[in-house]
């Protein structure tokens, strides 16, 4: 069977100048893969790139479909019909992904509202609060009625993972989902991520600076370096055994200790 995300000569660039150059990967279904390298290395645009996302002034080159649709150049209606329902995403800031005007509740009902997944606001709602108690926001009724800023960073965090899982899409993408948090909550998110993937077998693209992450979270872990993926393959594998000079520096720098 075929993947459901495959990268084929990902690029991004500004104007003349590229960011992110020949980047090639698949992903298969329920599949996590991991994406790390150090800080400017490519693996935001390389996310944004596969949401049509990137910032102005930016240009992705190469293709990313997704279950076989072209998503580079593809028009903003294609992107946000998938966008939400297929293809769903977590950022590090749950500020940027949340409206700030709009009760929570309302928020993950309209993501169900919009792509019909539910039929009516009385159902959506109900579905809504649900969700809310799937990612363990404590009194989800009362929560629902709660705006952002009445909420704490981690129970923001639980309200956008609820909106990204709210139509049960088949790719999950997270760009650092947890920095932003401390320490006990980060994993509870990342606990949250774990099962919200596993139990509707979602493929997951996941950004992190944590080896320890990668490690207990990704069956595959790709490695960018200056725009450019330089090593890809099995975590146990890549972690305990890393070919380029770059991973080997990146895991020198880490406490993470693999067993073979
Ligand atoms: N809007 C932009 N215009 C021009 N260059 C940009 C823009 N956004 C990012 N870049 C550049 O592209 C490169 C890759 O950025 P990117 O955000 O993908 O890095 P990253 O790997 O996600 O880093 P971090 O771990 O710090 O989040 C960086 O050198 C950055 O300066
Ligand atoms: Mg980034």
């Amino acid at each position: 069977m075929s993947a459901l995300l495959e990268v084929r000569e990902l690029g991004v660039g500004a104007g003349g100048q590229p960011l992110v150059e020949d980047v090639d990967f698949a992903i298969g279904r329920k599949e996590r893969v991991g994406l790390i390298g150090e800080s400017g290395s490519g693996k935001s645009l390389t996310a944004s790139a596969i949401m049509g996302l990137l910032p102005e002034g930016l240009a992705a080159s190469g293709s990313a479909t997704l279950a076989g649709t072209e998503l580079i150049g593809a028009g903003e209606r294609t992107l946000s019909r998938l966008r939400g329902r297929e293809l769903a995403m977590v950022f590090q800031e749950p500020m940027t992904a949340l409206n700030p005007a709009m009760r929570v509740g309302r928020q993950v009902a309209e993501v169900m509202l919009l792509h019909n997944t539910s039929q009516n606001r009385r159902s959506a709602h109900a579905a809504a609060v649900e969700l809310l108690d799937r990612v363990r926001l404590p009194d989800p009724g009362r929560a629902a009625r709660a705006y952002p800023h009445q909420l704490s960073g981690g129970q923001r965090q639980r309200v956008v993972l609820a909106i990204a899982l709210a139509n049960d899409p088949a790719l999950l993408v997270c760009d650092e989902p947890t920095t932003a948090l401390d320490v006990t909550v980060q994993a509870q998110i990342l606990e949250l991520i774990l099962e919200g993937t596993r139990d509707r077998d979602t493929s997951l693209l996941f950004i992190t600076h944590d080896l320890a992450v990668v490690a207990s979270v990704c069956d595959r872990v790709l490695v960018m370096y200056q725009g450019r993926i330089v090593e890809a393959g099995d975590t146990k594998q890549v972690l305990s055994a890393p070919e380029h000079d770059y991973t080997r520096r990146l895991l020198a720098a880490s406490t993470l200790e693999v067993s073979k």
